[in-house]
This record gives structure tokens, sequence and C-alpha cells, in this order.
């Protein structure tokens, strides 16, 4: 059996207790001899702030590369609003993104039938969703350069993002979303803002030369940013594959996420380019730290385990493991098993640690009868 090299970053907040329920699962998995794993753990973000001064350190960055998947939980929280800016626990996740070259980030959004009735829209609305936001991850706004507050002659101050896309990096995260589609219900919306930015004409422009070339039997729709944002609380069915640039994707992804009825239920993977058979891969969900309820044994564990079922089919080629975990989530859900940010008004919430116990006992239940 292969051995897989997995580095733990649970960082700051809820990211310790979600990432302390997949620590269970590993070992369990181990126990069970389904898998075997080479396990390491190190700080990032605030943590690691706190222990030697940066929000990642080399070492953890030299691990970072070596690993076949990086299980991360998440960072940041009101204990370091005072910290310098490229030191801020946020800044190590951004490391790790542009450091391995995570371009491209995948965020699911499933809305689960027995979770229906948790989201703020209309049941009707929700019901059977099942869409992919192809988030560009290592360009845009997060990165560009000039990144400053200078101050001017007059004593104003004036700070500056610089929006900047290339070419390539347009066609390689558009490639991911047309190659997913393929393989989904063959429908890609093309997000920008191409009324208003020079970047949004490009990505446009490089969108639908490559469609034409290579992807001509994707259907593709063009929606500019807002209007996208809008139709994903109006009529959120309407879509498959939403690919978009690293700031709008952002954004898109927390406004889906709540279209499922919590934030605490949305996976991501973040993967780099293939090279010689290996690629990079980070997996995290796509909630933050939230630290008004970090400690408490109160957070949704189920974002993390979904991002770990993603690293079982990504990285582990461990797919059918995954399918296995998928459907153990879904099975405790329809067992009626919530965690408070998805409990009904009136209905039973368990703790993290609770829910991690459900989900370990449905997959066994999901193995022993697959
Ligand atoms: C996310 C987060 C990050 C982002 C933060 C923590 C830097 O919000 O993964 O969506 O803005 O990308
Ligand atoms: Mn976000």
């Amino acid at each position: 059996m292969a051995t897989h090299k997995l580095l733990l970053l649970p960082g700051d907040g809820i990211g310790v207790e979600v990432v302390g329920e997949v620590k269970k699962l590993l070992a369990w998995l181990e126990g069970k001899g389904l898998a075997s794993f080479a396990i390491e753990e190190d700080l990032v973000g605030g943590a690691a702030y706190d222990d030697h001064g940066e929000s990642i350190s080399e070492a953890a960055m030299k691990k970072a590369a070596e690993a076949d998947a990086i299980i991360f939980g998440s960072v940041g929280g009101p204990k370091w609003a005072g910290v310098p800016f490229d030191k801020r626990p946020e800044a190590g996740l951004l490391r790790l993104r542009k450091d391995l070259d995570l371009f491209a980030n995948l965020r699911p959004a499933i809305v689960y039938p027995a979770l229906a009735d948790a989201s703020t829209l209309k049941r009707e609305v929700v019901e059977g969703l099942d869409i992919l936001i192809v988030r560009e991850l290592t360009g845009g706004t997060y990165f560009g350069e000039p990144k400053e507050i200078v101050t001017l002659e007059s004593g104003e101050k004036r700070a500056v993002d610089t929006q900047v896309y290339t070419t390539r990096e347009i066609k390689r995260i558009a490639e991911v979303a047309f190659e997913l589609a393929r393989v989904r219900r063959n429908l890609v919306h093309s997000s920008e803002k191409h009324n208003v930015m020079k970047s949004g004409l490009l990505w446009k422009e490089v969108v639908t030369e490559l469609h034409k070339a290579k992807f001509s039997d994707v259907k593709l729709e063009h929606i500019l940013a807002d209007n996208c944002a809008m139709q994903l609380v109006r009529n959120p069915k309407q879509f498959d594959v939403i690919v978009t640039d690293n700031l709008f994707g952002d954004i898109l992804s927390d406004a889906a996420s709540m279209v499922t009825g919590s934030l605490g239920m949305l996976p991501s993977a973040s993967l780099g380019a293939e090279i010689n058979g290996k690629r990079h891969a980070l997996y995290e969900p796509v909630h933050g730290s939230a630290p008004d309820i970090a400690g408490k044994g109160l957070a949704n564990p189920i974002a993390e385990f979904g991002s770990f079922a993603m690293a079982l089919r990504y990285s582990l080629g461990l797919g059918s493991l995954a399918d296995a975990l998928e459907r153990a989530i879904a099975r405790v859900l329809a067992e009626g098993v919530r965690t408070a940010d998805i409990a009904a008004k009136g209905e039973n919430a368990v703790g993290t640690a609770e829910m991690g116990k459900a989900v370990i006992g449905a997959l066994d239940k999901e193995l022993a009868t697959a």
C-alpha cells in the first residue's frame, strides 16, 4: 500500500478543532488498514506568528513542498489585528498559494437534500443545487504590484492594489473549468467585469478564444460579476461551473456557500499544475477561523471532511474512498445530526467531536455496504 505524505496545518481558531477531527479520521483509516499516511504537522497563521514571528516558517514551507497534500484549517482572528501587514496570519496562506503555484481553486457548493431548509433561500430555489466555482488563486488583486499605501505631498494617503492578469494565467484557469464542466453538466459561466475593467476585457477575450479552439463542445456564457452575484441568490441552479478571478471568486464563493445553508459546509481544493505526474495541492474549508466560536467545540467539521475527501480524490488516488466519505457526510445529515450552524430552530445541535464521530461511524457503514 502506498504511504501518502500529508502536511497538516490547522492554523488558528476553529481550524484546530476541525483538523483535529480529520486527524481522528486518519487514525481510523490506518487502523482499518484502508490507507497509510506519513503525517507531519506545523504552524501557520497567527499561531506561527506567536511562535516565531512569521505567519509561516521556511521549515513548514519545505514540508509543504514535499507533501502529497496539505490539509489546511483556517487562519486569522482579532488577536492579530495589529501585526505588520506582511506578517498577518493570512500572509501564510497566501504564500503557500503563491509559492506552490496553486492557481486553481475548486469550490463546489452542494445542497444536501436533508439541508434544503437550512438555507435562507426557499427550498425550491436551492434543492438539488450542485455547482462548482473555479477561482483563479495566484493572480489578480491579491498579488498584483504595486500594492502599497503611500503618503502624498499634501499629507493625504493613497492606497493602491493592482488587478493584473496575463493571457497565460487566464487560459490555464479557464482550461481547468472547461475540463471539469465536461464531466459535469457541460456548462461554463465566465465571470468578470469587462464593462469596466481592462483585465475583464482580456479575460473575456482569452476565454472566448480558448473555447473556440479547444472546448466548443462545452456551452459557454459570459456573465458580469455583479450580475453573477445577483443570479447566485436569485436562481443558483442555472449554473454548473463558474470560472472567475481571485477577488470575484472569493466573494462569489462566500455567497454560494450561504446558498447551501452554512459556511461550515463548503470544502475547497487548491491545485497546482501537474509536473512530472505530481501536483502540489492544498485542501481547505471555505470558512474562516470563526473566532466567536473558536475553542468551544461547536464548529462544524463537515467542510474540513469534505476538503479531505477532495484530497483523497485529487491527490491520493483514492477516489472510491472519497466517494464513500462524501456519502457518509450525506448520510449523517439525512439522519438528522446537526451542528449549531445547520440546526433548525428547536433542533438539537451536537458539537464538533460528536459530528466527527458520526461521520466516521457513517463511513464505516458506507464501506461495509459498498
Ligand atoms: C478564502 C479566504 C482567504 C482569501 C483569506 C483568509 C486570505 O477568505 O480562502 O476565501 O481571501 O482568499
Ligand atoms: Mn474568502
